[in-house]
């Protein structure tokens, strides 16, 4: 038996019996889809730097760039489809009713793949709203359209500019999100799945599963900051991996 069969038959142990399952998701679980990562070998930032285009400072500062960028990665997200990764957890959200989704993604890959229950903790590039204050008070509402004919998209309401409902660097989560993501965090099972792990808060959800006595679980291409802290790090895509523990849960494989 390989080493990463003998974990995946560890994990698998602790899933035909918990109740409370969470897991955290991060690009990784897009990357099959090919959707760039933020931190990998090809990752965005390795390309560009998040002040420059993911904080509210640089929207200030030139918002027709922010929103190309963001049109281009609309574009890129619509013409992909969500993986077996995507898949697998979506099945689980739907068919546990102790499972909680929690992603850092903001693709809807999850969404797409039918996720039941999903807390997107940075928000979704298929939302808006408007980026000063506005008649129609502060709502988000979903705009799909790809590509926008004039950029940045202007807000139906006020007129002015409007920007992607995402949480930018420096900006706060929605404390209703975090709050329940922080409660999902006390489970008897808690995957960090193709995340960097060093993002904070979400990274901190790790942790707090771990002292809540969780079983933690990672799985990752490669090492992250949290790899030394949980229980078992899987060495894996998101797909195989989780493919390989649906089929292990069902029996039907090996
Ligand atoms: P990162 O790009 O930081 O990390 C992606 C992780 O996925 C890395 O640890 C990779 O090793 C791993 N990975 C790559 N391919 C994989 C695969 N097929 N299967 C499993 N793992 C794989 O992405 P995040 O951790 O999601 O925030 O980044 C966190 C936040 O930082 C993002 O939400 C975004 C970013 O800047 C904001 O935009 C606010």
């Amino acid at each position: 038996m390989t080493d990463l069969a003998a974990k995946l038959d560890r994990v698998v142990e602790h899933l035909r019996t918990a109740k409370r399952i969470t897991a955290l998701t991060g690009a990784g679980v897009s990357a099959a889809s090919g959707i760039p990562t933020f931190r990998g070998t090809d990752g965005l930032w390795k390309k560009m730097k998040p002040d420059m285009l993911a904080s509210p400072e640089a929207f200030a500062h030139d918002p027709k760039l922010v929103w190309e960028w963001y049109d281009w990665r609309r574009r890129h997200v619509r013409d992909a489809a969500p993986n077996g990764a995507h898949d697998v957890l979506a099945r689980w959200s739907r068919e546990r009713p102790g499972f909680t989704l929690i992603t850092q993604n903001v693709d809807g890959l999850h969404e797409r793949a039918g996720a039941a229950r999903l807390l997107r903790l940075h928000g979704s590039i298929w939302h808006v709203r408007c980026a000063q204050p506005c008649p129609a008070g502060a709502v988000e509402w979903r705009d799909e359209t790809v590509p926008f004919p004039t950029l940045p998209p202007r807000c139906p309401h006020c007129g002015g500019f409007v920007r992607p409902a995402v949480v930018w660097f420096g900006e706060p989560l929605d404390p209703d999100v975090m709050t329940a993501a922080a409660a999902a965090a006390a489970c008897e099972v808690f995957f960090a799945i193709g995340t960097s792990a060093i993002v904070y808060p979400a990274a901190g959800l790790v942790q707090a599963a771990k002292r809540l006595g969780a079983f933690t679980v990672e799985i990752n291409t490669e090492a992250t900051p949290a790899s030394a802290l949980v229980d078992v790090s899987l060495r894996a895509s998101a797909g195989e991996a989780l493919e390989r523990l649906a089929l292990r849960i069902s029996g039907s494989h090996r």
